[in-house]
């Protein structure tokens, strides 16, 4: 939530802060800014007249782009911020960058001060002078209050003085040669250039300038010159540490001509989801050295505890069903919000697993926390190398799906789902709960996933089709068993976040405690429905909201004769077995919410309230 970005060097950034908070965008979008050290020589000889010029704007980044084209602000050095409000409502003057009573100081942040009333009844008593409503505001008046002629120490006695969360970039034009920057949670990341140097919250803000990044960690700050980045631990100590290579490239994070991101990301499903398999199964072998087990620890698992939020909370829920079905462990599925809060039991043979694309959503987190101060070992399923996630957590399984810059998640949930696969496959071989011969059978099925994704984002004109004739109607539901449930939760999720329309997601036998009171004819009911050993009872569930006049859309196996008679709108998906109908019923779910979100007039890619990354509570 909030994407900043930060550069100093020998170009000038008001471009790079525009271009880079562009890319950002996708972790909040209610109001943007940016603040340029301005150096002006007045008079011949005399020295510069150096100040701060900021430019901010409620809405999105292009009104505050539009006001920047209209100002001159030409710098070397600058900072930018785009937001999602917590502390004050999306207006121009509680946009970031904010700056303390002397103008000299401008800071951005992303995070939350929870102790800001306090600090602001202090300053204000010392009196400092603040406009906004925002959390941010007491950061500039505190550098302010502890700068002495060096802007990183006042930085290190600041974050003495925060409670919260926060990545913090801050510059000063006492202090004109450099940019600061401090890091409690929130992610922030250094990319290092021979043009000069980056800040930014993100990897892709600064991709088209630099691969070269230096993960930034918990309480440490960073001084950023236009040829060096030095770190501080803790204890302001400096400390060497050499950056890495990032393996993904501008072009993952561009839209390739296609509409949307969110577009673009379905559609490179079938890549994803061979990406995460490469390595880990080849010629019909499972290789998953990265699990950090060995063959007695897998046999030896008593239970395996997952956690997740949102979409990935989805992709837990599959992997429960073939963890158990598989491997025969028992697997416990909880929102990272929940589980903190109920006195999990963590025991011997426990497994802990913690599943987020972005690998910085706060709860799941301070969930992992929780679960390692209580002994839990765990292992984290994520997108983002080198993510605070992937760094606390004792393995990391990387899905490598390439970045994801729409909201919601598509591409990146396919590809946990693959992970969820392997890892139940690779448990069941190891503890004998599979026979040789369901496990080649569903390795072939696994190695033909990718194509039977694409047969169906080929006919993705069928499915626009469908959002065409029903993207009027009020409410949603979303009906699955077994392997379609998640697929159906996942269905109205992705259908909510981007169309805003009521959508719920239900396991299609419990319909009628509840649910089937929603149906008349101003409903669609989507049915999950592949040919599968619950198929009996979810073609009957069909018939009951078809008999209250629901209009229906089954998402059936190819050549399924039964369920048409049923359906006002039908989808065939290529067969497969029972369990990868998991993964592949939810492509023509994610096409058709994606169709209707656009028949509404919908921003997919930056659905409103939303954010990619959740690092608040
Ligand atoms: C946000 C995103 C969702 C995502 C959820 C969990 O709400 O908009 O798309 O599923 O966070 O994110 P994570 O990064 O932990 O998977």
């Amino acid at each position: 939530m909030c994407g900043i970005v930060a550069y100093i060097g020998n170009r000038n950034c008001k471009d790079i802060l525009i271009g880079g908070l562009k890319r950002l965008e996708y972790r909040g979008y209610d109001s943007a800014g940016i603040a340029i050290m301005v150096s002006k020589c007045l008079k011949k000889g005399s020295s510069p007249d150096i100040s701060i010029e900021v430019v901010k704007e409620a809405g999105k980044i292009k009104e505050m782009e539009g006001q920047a084209k209209e100002v001159k602000v030409d710098g070397k050095c600058g900072i930018g911020h785009t937001r999602w409000a917590t502390h004050g409502e999306p207006t121009k003057i509680n946009a970031h960058p904010h700056r303390d009573c002397s103008g000299k100081i401008a800071v951005i942040h992303n995070g939350i001060i929870e102790n800001f009333e306090e600090l602001k009844s202090e300053l204000k008593a010392s009196g400092h002078r603040f406009i906004s409503d925002t959390d941010t505001e007491v950061l500039p008046h505190l550098l302010e209050k502890y700068y002495d002629g060096d802007l990183l120490l006042a930085m290190q006695r600041l974050m003495g003085k925060i409670k919260g969360s926060g990545a913090i970039v801050a510059m000063s034009t006492d202090s004109p040669g450099e940019i600061v920057g401090a890091r409690i949670t929130s992610p922030l990341i250094a990319g290092v250039s021979r043009d000069g140097n980056f800040l930014a919250s993100d990897m892709p803000a600064v991709l088209e300038h630099t691969r070269n990044f230096i993960v930034i960690n918990d309480f440490e700050t960073v001084r950023l010159t236009a040829n060096k980045v030095e770190i501080f631990d803790k204890e302001g100590k400096l400390i060497n540490r050499e950056p890495f290579k990032a393996n993904w490239s501008i072009k993952n994070a561009e839209k390739s001509g296609y509409e949307d991101f969110m577009l673009k990301e379905i559609f490179e499903q079938p890549y994803g989801v061979k990406e995460s398999m490469r390595g880990r199964l080849t010629n019909g072998q499972l290789h998953f050295d990265e699990l950090g087990l060995d063959s007695e620890q897998i046999k030896d698992l008593k239970k395996v505890q997952i956690i997740a939020c949102g979409t990935s909370y989805h992709a837990a829920l599959i992997g429960k069903q073939v963890i158990e079905k598989w491997a025969k462990i028992p697997v416990e599925v909880d929102f990272s919000s929940e589980y903190r809060y109920r006195d999990p039991l963590v025991g011997e043979g426990y497994l802990f697993v913690a599943i987020t694309q972005s690998g910085e959503t706060i709860d799941t987190l301070a969930a992992i926390r929780e679960a390692r101060s209580r002994g839990a070992k765990v292992m984290a399923i994520t997108n983002v190398v080198g993510s605070t996630v992937a760094r606390e957590s004792d393995s990391v399984i990387y899905t490598h799906a390439g970045p994801e810059i729409g909201v919601c998640a598509t591409k990146t949930f396919t590809s946990q789902i693959i992970i969820m696969y392997l890892m139940g496959l690779y448990f069941g071989k190891i503890r004998g709960g599979l026979g040789i011969e369901d496990y080649g059978k569903i390795i072939d099925e696994l190695h033909m996933i990718p194509n039977k994704i694409q047969n169906i984002l080929n006919r993705a004109d069928e499915l626009k089709e469908i959002a065409r004739h029903t993207f009027k109607h009020k409410c949603f539901l979303f009906l699955g068993r077994i392997f379609g449930l998640p697929a159906a939760l996942e269905g109205a999720l992705k259908l909510k976040e981007i169309s805003y329309i009521h959508a719920e997601g239900y396991p299609a036998g419990e319909m009628k405690h509840g649910p089937i009171a929603l149906t008349d004819t101003r409903t669609v009911v989507v049915g999950i429905m592949p040919e599968d050993s619950v198929y009996d009872k979810i073609l009957s569930n069909i018939q009951e909201v078809k008999a209250r006049k629901a209009t229906i859309f089954s998402i059936i196996s190819e050549g399924d004769g039964s369920s048409k008679k049923y359906a006002d709108y039908l989808f065939e998906m290529p067969r497969t077995i029972e369990e990868l109908y998991g993964i592949l019923s939810i492509i023509p779910l994610q096409l058709y919410s994606y169709y209707i979100a656009k028949n509404l007039g919908k921003d997919v890619d930056q659905p409103r309230n939303l954010a990619k990354s959740v690092t608040v509570e």
